[in-house]
């Protein structure tokens, strides 16, 4: 596996990965007149504390919280923080510090980008999902319209700063959700991290160090070569396409279910669906689905449910033409993306992980 490495400047942002990132993270931030700090309300609680410990006397301006309810990236939150932002009188020389999860590097990117046509910020990712995934590649946006991610822009902050001390408050059921997106990474692009993280218990945190820095790393790759997806950032959404589907339809009937857990049971259909379309080894078909189930339970779907699944499928982004188009995994370790696959094929795919099924090679 590779070493994991702390300090990693990649033009407009640097990277500053592993246990101490915050403490090195410090010079970065003095650069600056005013530093405002984002939080939630959790993060304000358990996060902010940590941070300010481990800033030693680091002058904060201004603390903005924003709710942690189910809408949460809105655009009345988003209104929230630049009220804020103007009271606090953030100028171009002010830094916004977002220190939380997804939805506070999201929303908190969106607001500073747009802010007196734009502050800097910088993304402290507290959550494992921010770690490995929201906080790099510059995506920002808001959900707007019942949907997800439909307002956005394309902006990075200064610097990523990636210190796993943050996930010893964070609940298991957020653990679980960032877990399903380095089993993705793992799927398709780093079979050395798949081996690694297939023997481990998620709830291992301590010993997660060097497999969070190699995940963010993988991302970092991926997003440096394609930041605006037109090719191969697109196998980042492998698990995403069902799984999306499977988590608006999920969070429309009031389930309280985690982005991670779509995308484990979107990861069990997409597995299907590439073995289907390309030839793969049987006893990794069922390696890959054997560590998910043994993670995440299945959902409890039913045949009767498969049409308004397609209807939710419908409204990917990523669909050309009325044809829906996939990230597939072409192997273990190796993704491929805008493959066309058929309703019939999606609809067996959702069956097959309904049913439970083995898959149906006659090997081993
Ligand atoms: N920009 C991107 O590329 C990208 C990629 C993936 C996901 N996302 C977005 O990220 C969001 C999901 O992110 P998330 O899973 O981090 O959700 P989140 O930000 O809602 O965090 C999950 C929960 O954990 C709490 N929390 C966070 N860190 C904590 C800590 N250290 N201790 C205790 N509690 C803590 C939060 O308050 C929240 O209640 C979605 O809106 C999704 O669209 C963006
Ligand atoms: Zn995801």
């Amino acid at each position: 596996m590779k070493k994991p490495q702390l300090v990693w400047d990649i033009k407009p942002v640097s990277y500053i990965l592993g246990r101490d990132a915050l403490r090195l993270s410090r010079k970065r931030l003095e650069e600056f007149n005013k530093r405002i700090v984002l939080v939630d309300e959790n993060t304000l609680q358990f996060c902010l504390p940590v941070f300010e410990e481990q800033m030693e006397n680091l002058r904060i301006d201004g603390v903005i919280s924003i709710n942690t309810n189910v809408n949460n990236k809105s655009i009345d939150q988003t209104i929230h923080v630049w009220n804020e932002l103007a009271k606090l009188g953030a100028e171009r020389d002010t830094l916004l510090i977002n220190l939380g999860g997804g939805v506070v590097t999201d929303l908190g990117g969106f607001a500073a980008a747009t802010f007196k046509r734009g502050i800097s910020f910088v993304n402290f990712p507290t959550s494992l999902l921010g770690m490995v995934d929201a906080a790099i590649g510059g995506k920002t946006g808001l959900d707007f319209g019942g949907l997800k991610n439909q307002i956005g822009l394309f902006t990075n902050p200064i610097c990523v700063v990636i210190d796993p001390i943050f996930l010893k408050t964070l609940d298991q059921k957020q653990l679980l959700s960032g877990y399903a997106e380095l089993l993705k990474c793992g799927l398709i692009m780093d079979i050395d991290l798949w081996d690694s993280l297939e023997s481990q218990r998620y709830d291992k945190v301590e010993e997660w160090d060097s497999l969070i820095v190699q995940s963010a790393r993988n991302k970092v790759d991926i997003v440096r070569h394609d930041t605006f997806e037109k090719g191969l950032r697109k196998i980042l959404n492998f698990g995403h396409t069902v799984g999306h589907a499977i988590e608006s339809y999920l969070l429309n009937k009031g389930l309280d279910i985690t982005h991670g857990e779509a995308v484990a049971a979107g990861m069990i259909c997409e597995t299907y669906i590439s073995s289907k379309l390309y030839e793969f080894e049987c006893k990794r078909i069922k390696e890959i689905i054997t560590t998910i189930d043994h993670n995440f339970p299945r959902f409890n779907l039913k045949k009767d449910d498969i049409p308004a699944l397609m209807e939710f499928l419908k409204h990917d982004k990523k669909n050309k033409g009325g044809q829906y188009r996939f990230s597939l995994l072409r192997r273990l370790g190796k993704a491929v993306h805008d493959i066309e696959v058929e309703d019939d094929l999606i609809r067996e795919s959702i069956e097959f992980y309904i049913d439970h099924k083995d898959c149906e090679c006659e090997e081993d």
